[in-house]
Parts: structure tokens; sequence; C-alpha cells
């Protein structure tokens, strides 16, 4: 990296607005933005030209599951793979879940996760924590974990018998992370509804993965997120809430937040952009698509849109959770064994870019703030992340508007046979990719020479 670089000449999202100006960066971090005058550049500056081009911060994606066990198989992209997917897609930050499996220790989970990614992510990273199973004393591990810049935890209210925890475990997670100044994520979705409609649906022959849909309709979703509001109004705690994807969701969280209870909600590429006409397709193909909570209608991709415009969502993440398809055909002869989850972390930004901003659904400032500036605040890594202004790391993005991306899996970083967007043609293309001021990422392909990518500790609420 030379010691200085300018970007001159952009149209930059910065947190004192949009404006046409340059971005310069000595020793990683953003030391001016706005009209840089030539004095003020010192020999060995490298000068790189994005007159008509953007420039953002660097996306920051707060859910992801890499080399995680998962549903009887591991996710199939790692730390190393996963971070090169994350670079060349404009991710320079991710907040991977450390999943917890029943009868581990926290720290043992955390240890195993900081061993993964260090010396193999090339981009920064930190890590949540998904407690699927409290045990006696783990309360001060929690404690510990967020002294040891862990400041959120995931639990789920779904995936009976590997992951779920009871209205009561909830609850008392809820006060933990409260007083803990900790933010808890929880998935919401009714896992004792979904198993008995699951079991049903099961004994019908060629049922396929049409019965991962069936089995989770849109009031499965609704519920729990009016329970787990209820929840954390009666425990006095904030909450979180991962991939939302429903309308009613987004109704219930706006009404919780006019009440002025501390309520978040995050959605994911996929539910904004795919249908659920895809789980209608003959045969085993549509197993690529089986993500819990699943895709929905055209009302509910219309609501979570509206819902990120009008500031009741604040983060689009991926959800990256990639299996291959021979991961997939562990449920070939029963939909309920279909690993769920699907990649995602390379296209985020690229997607919200072609199908929001190009496609009129939101403000260049809005996009900016839901794949960075909103993930960055949420997760405790504002404004060192997700912010163009000076003192911030110099994490930027520089996207090329008149380009165009074809997405193939054929040609992506991504480890997995296949895109749930193969073939989309999207408007724009990202062009270069900065991490702390070096160049780890040259139209769409990772060019970082060793992993450089640095553990985050996050500050708590
Ligand atoms: O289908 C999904 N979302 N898989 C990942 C696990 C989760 O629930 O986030
Ligand atoms: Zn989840
Ligand atoms: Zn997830």
């Amino acid at each position: 990296m030379s010691q200085r670089l300018l970007l001159t000449g952009g149209t930059v999202v910065a947190e004192s607005g949009t404006a046409t100006g340059d971005v310069l960066v000595e020793g990683g971090k953003i030391i001016a933005v706005g009209h840089v005058p030539v004095a003020a550049q010192s020999a060995g500056t490298e000068v790189v030209d994005v007159r008509r081009r953007l420039v953002i911060p660097g996306g920051v994606d707060v859910h992801t599951h890499l080399d995680t066990p998962f549903m009887g198989t591991i996710t199939s992209d790692d730390h190393g793979s996963g971070s090169r997917a994350a670079a060349a897609g404009g991710t320079t930050t991710f907040v991977d879940y450390a999943f917890q499996h029943r009868g581990e220790r926290l720290p043992d989970v955390l240890s195993r996760w900081a061993d993964r990614a260090a010396g193999a992510s090339v981009t920064d990273y930190s890590f949540h924590c998904a407690v699927t199973d409290p045990y006696d004393g783990f309360v001060h591990h929690l404690r510990q974990a967020v002294d040891d810049g862990i400041s959120s935890f995931k639990v789920f209210l779904a995936y009976q018998g590997e992951a779920m925890l009871d209205d009561g475990q909830l609850f008392g997670m809820l006060e933990q992370a409260a007083t803990l100044g900790a933010t808890l994520c929880v998935h919401a979705e009714n896992g004792r509804v979904i198993d008995v409609l699951a079991e049903r649906l099961a004994q019908r022959p060629r049922i396929g993965p049409l019965g991962h849909l069936l089995s989770r309709p849109p009031a499965v979703e609704e519920e729990a997120v009016q329970r787990a509001i209820a929840i954390a109004g009666m425990a006095g705690a904030p909450l979180y809430l991962v991939h939302l994807s429903t309308a009613g969701a987004i109704e219930t969280l706006a009404r919780a937040q006019d009440a002025g209870q501390l309520v978040h909600g995050e959605t994911c590429a996929h539910y904004l952009l795919l249908g659920d006409d895809v789980y209608r397709q003959p045969g085993f193909e549509s197993a690529k698509f089986v993500v819990s909570p699943p895709l929905r209608g055209a009302e509910h991709r219309e609501a979570l849109w509206r819902g990120l415009r009008e500031g009741t969502l604040d983060v689009v993440s991926s959800d990256h959770c990639p299996f291959c398809l021979g991961q997939k055909e562990l449920g070939r002869d029963d939909f309920r064994r279909i690993p769920n989850g699907a990649p995602g972390i390379e296209h985020r930004v690229q997607l919200l870019y072609g199908h929001g901003v190009r496609a009129g659904r939101l403000t260049l400032e809005r996009f900016v703030e839901v794949v960075a500036t909103g993930p960055a605040k949420r997760f405790g890594l504002y404004p060192r992340k997700g912010v163009i202004r000076p003192g911030s790391d110099a994490d930027l993005v520089v996207i090329d508007p008149e380009g165009t991306s074809v997405i193939l899996a054929s040609t992506m970083t991504q480890r997995c046979d296949y895109t749930p967007f193969e073939g989309w043609s999207v408007p724009g293309r990202i062009d270069r990719v900065y991490l702390r001021g070096a160049l780890i990422a040259h139209a769409g392909r990772y060019v970082g020479r060793t992993p450089a990518g640095q553990f985050i500790a996050r500050s708590a609420l």
C-alpha cells in the first residue's frame, strides 16, 4: 500500500452529503473528503481518477454463516473463500455467527471461530454468538464475550431440537443482553407450528421443496415477531429481528417503533428480489431456494422495500449460508432435511444498487445506509466502519454506474455451485474495493496478496 491514496473526482456519498469530490487516505484512514488541493498531495500519493464513478463506504454485512455445521452438513464457504467473495462484491466487513452446538461452552465456540478467521479473512470481520443451549454459568461467558468485543447474540425461535429456545429462555436472554448493553438478534418463526405442518406435508408423496414453503406460511413469522416484541417489552430490552420476510412483520415492527420500543429489523436481498413461485417448479430444482423463512409473494416484497424507504427496516444483510447442490440432496426424499440457506455475500451490494437505486426504489443515500452505515451503527462498528468521513477506516467501494454485472455461478468467487440470481444482468458494476486504503478487489475479482482482515471488537450499546 502506498503511503497516501487519493480518489479524485468521484461522486462521493459521504456522511456530510453526496457531492463530486475527492477522498484522501493516509495510514489506512480517511483524512480528507471534498476538494483536496493538489498542494495537499505529498510525493508518492497514489492518485486514482474516479470521475464518472460513485464512491461509497465499504459494505457491512452483519449476517453470515461461514464454515458452520448446520442441519447435518457444513456451509461451503469458509472465512477465506467467503471473505474473498465479500471483497469481490464490495463488502469490507462482515459479522459472522459463531454457532454454539448443544453441549458446547461459549468461549470454546468463540475461540474456534477466531482461529478460523485469523489469517484467513481478507476483509475485516467480527462475530455474533448464536446461543442454542444456555447452561449453568453461561451468563458469565456472555459477559466475557461482550468484554471481548462480541456485543451481540442470536437466538432461534425455530429449528426445534437443533437450536430453538423457548419463550422463558428468550426472556432470560433478552434481560441478560440488556444488562450487558448487548444486542439480541432473534430468528422469529414459530418452530412448533412449523414442525406440525411439516410433519403432515412430509406424508404427501413428491411434495419436495414446496413443502418448505407450505410449512412456513407468513403467519408463522408474523406470530413469532409479535411474540418476540411482546417479550422484549416485558424484559425492557432492545431487540433486533433478523431476516424479516413478511408484510405483517413489518407492520408489527412499525407499530412497536411508533410506541417507542427499541426494536430494529433486517431483511435480505433474496426476500426483496425473489418470489415464492420458485418453489412450484417441478422436481428438486427449487431446493436451491430453501431458506428460512422462505421467499414470499409480491405484496410482501413491496412491504419490505417500503420498510427500507420509511426506516422501519435499517439493514439489508445477505444471510450468506451456502450449501452446494450435493448438500441440498440431503433432503431429496424429505424436504425437512434440505439444509436451509443460500449464498449471497458476493452480490448483496450489487443487487441493492442495481435493483434498489437504479430501479428507483431507494435513493443513493438510503442504499448506502442500508448496506453499510445502518448495519455498522446497529452493531457497534460505526464510525470506524460504514461511513466516509475523516477518521474512519478507508474502506471504500468505487462503482461504475455505466457498467453492467452479469451474475453467474461459473464466474463468481463464492464457493458454491449455484447462485439464486443465476443469469441476472444488473445495472452498475463494482469497480474497485479498498480495505483500510489497500486495493483488495478490482473488476469483481479479489486482487489482494495476503489475507489482511482484522478482527474488529465491537462496542456495546
Ligand atoms: O435459511 C437460513 N436462513 N439459514 C441460515 C440459518 C438462519 O436461520 O439464519
Ligand atoms: Zn435465522
Ligand atoms: Zn442466518
